[in-house]
């Protein structure tokens, strides 16, 4: 099979015949049973499917049987150095079926899936849908398919969230899997078992993705509904470009060799509607799978973090994460700003020992604001270090991680987020009290706005406890 090249919808033509196939393929897998594995509706449902909360729901449908649809739906990997492969695997399987679905309505071979790149600092529009994408018509006049109507930003044009959103701190991770308490969140999460959502979420996976999930908003604002905008398929694209990029760009950033990640196994149908059950070491090179994207570097990369300014002799020692404090009681997320003091002490135990060593590198920081729960819709939340900024909170999954389920027992999410450089620049501007830190948490304020929520009932996160970790 020749090598299909997955494109940047922004630099393609205005309805490029990619998008024009897209456009008709998705009409026509949405004219399928829910109970076809190629229709558009079980495609979603693999993400994960709930019936009362169906927007599409018809008296008539007919469901596929329990047992499959424990086998098939509701399988999406979050909150899990999972996350990248499984979704890989199911975009490619998508991919497949859509492009199947353009031969079968006289369209050319080798269709591949767009990627949004909603980071590039090169395009002044990428954090706007391109226009494809909430035009009423396509050019014949006919509906568009991949306007839907259930996005809370987008459908004017306009820019969707702010460069908070679309930061690509992530990729300056050192390493995949995330530390196992306390330290970095990983590029690709922490090791789980099989994980449909709730725990610590790895770097990429809280921002860009679930950040640009929560900024458009309405149906990708929620696993059970992502998967019927043909906007998330786009999203996935430029995530599962972005663990190429990622890959590319440091020789140090590998995917993880353990035999627990490599053989782990997940069942999807193919372009026949034929099961197929697929390993994660077999999607690790996507030319393997016959795709490549058209960019793989990526020109607004960050600066450089810390390790790559390390001092040469010293072996890079890699830290055991320490906690040096946490609030004490749970904090009350609203639509107003709120505060929480942390006590810090000084590291005792193998914090302090690296940090002794000769030639040792200043600590980095770590914030992991844990137990995150909560109902309504995901809000995004900025952190502030006393006054300077820290990171966001999506709240991307947060619902689905607090309803008590056969997988998890509900314990809400857990962001980590790196704060190394905020305390840097305190210590810097004389404004860093060692023995206490007061983490803020600021509701944003475009979203507070926002009308079509008004009705939605109030949103309410509770934080179980926000803790400091040196490492
Ligand atoms: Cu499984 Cu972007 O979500």
């Amino acid at each position: 099979m020749a090598l299909r090249t997955r494109q940047d919808i922004w630099r393609i033509d205005e309805w490029d015949p990619i998008l024009v196939w897209y456009a008709r393929a998705v009409r026509e897998m949405q004219t399928r049973p829910i109970a076809d594995p190629t229709s558009w509706r079980y495609q979603a449902a693999i993400h994960e499917y709930r019936r009362a909360f169906d927007p599409l729901q018809q008296p008539a449908d007919v469901a596929p049987a329990a047992a499959e649809q424990r086998r098939f739906w509701s399988q999406c990997q979050h909150s899990s150095w999972y996350f990248l492969p499984w979704h890989r695997w199911y975009l490619y399987y998508f991919e497949q079926i859509v492009a199947a679905t353009v031969v079968q309505l006289g369209g050319p071979e080798g269709w591949a899936l767009p990627y949004w790149n909603y980071s590039d600092a090169t395009n002044p529009d990428a954090r706007s849908l391109a226009p494809e994408f909430w035009a009423e018509t396509m050019p014949d006049g006919s509906p568009n398919a991949l306007r839907v109507e259930d996005r809370n930003f987008g459908n004017d044009g306009a820019p969707v969230g702010d460069s908070a959103d679309t930061d690509l701190t992530c990729l300056t991770e050192p390493e995949y899997t995330a530390d196992a308490t306390g330290g970095s969140p990983g590029f690709g999460g922490p090791k789980t078992r099989f994980s449909h959502g709730g725990g610590p979420v790895g770097a990429l996976e809280a921002t860009p993705h679930g950040a640009m999930h929560v900024a458009v908003g309405g149906w990708l604002g929620g696993f059970n509904t992502a998967g019927l905008d043909p906007l998330f398929w786009c999203h996935h694209a430029n995530i599962d470009r972005l663990w190429v990029v990622w890959r590319n760009s440091d020789a140090q950033h590998v995917d993880p060799a353990d035999p627990d990640w490599l053989d782990m196994t997940f069942g999807f149908h193919d372009a026949t509607g034929a099961v197929v059950t697929k390993r994660i070491g077999d999607c690790v090179d996507t030319t393997a799978l016959d795709y490549e994207y058209a960019v793989t570097s990526d020109p607004s990369l960050p600066p450089a973090p810390l390790e790559s300014v390390q001092i040469t002799e010293a072996p890079m020692v890699k830290r055991i994460p320490e906690m040096v404090g946490a609030s004490d009681r749970p904090i009350e997320l609203t639509t107003q700003p709120t505060s929480t003091e942390v006590a810090v002490t000084a590291p005792t135990g193998p914090g302090l020992e690296s940090l002794e060593a000769p030639g040792a590198t200043p600590p980095r920081v770590y914030i992991n604001i844990e137990n995150i729960t909560g109902q309504g819709h995901p809000r995004r939340y900025s952190v502030f270090v006393n006054d300077v900024f820290a990171g966001i909170l999506p709240m991307f999954g947060v619902a689905e991680a607090t309803n008590e389920t056969d997988e998890h027992p509900g314990g809400g999410l857990q962001y980590r987020l790196d704060a190394t450089k905020a305390v840097q620049q305190l210590q810097a501007a004389g404004n860093w009290d060692p023995t206490t830190m007061r983490v803020t948490f600021v509701p944003d304020d475009k979203q507070v706005g926002l009308e079509s929520m008004s009705e939605a009932p109030e949103p309410r996160f509770q934080v179980g406890r926000v803790s400091v970790y040196f490492a």
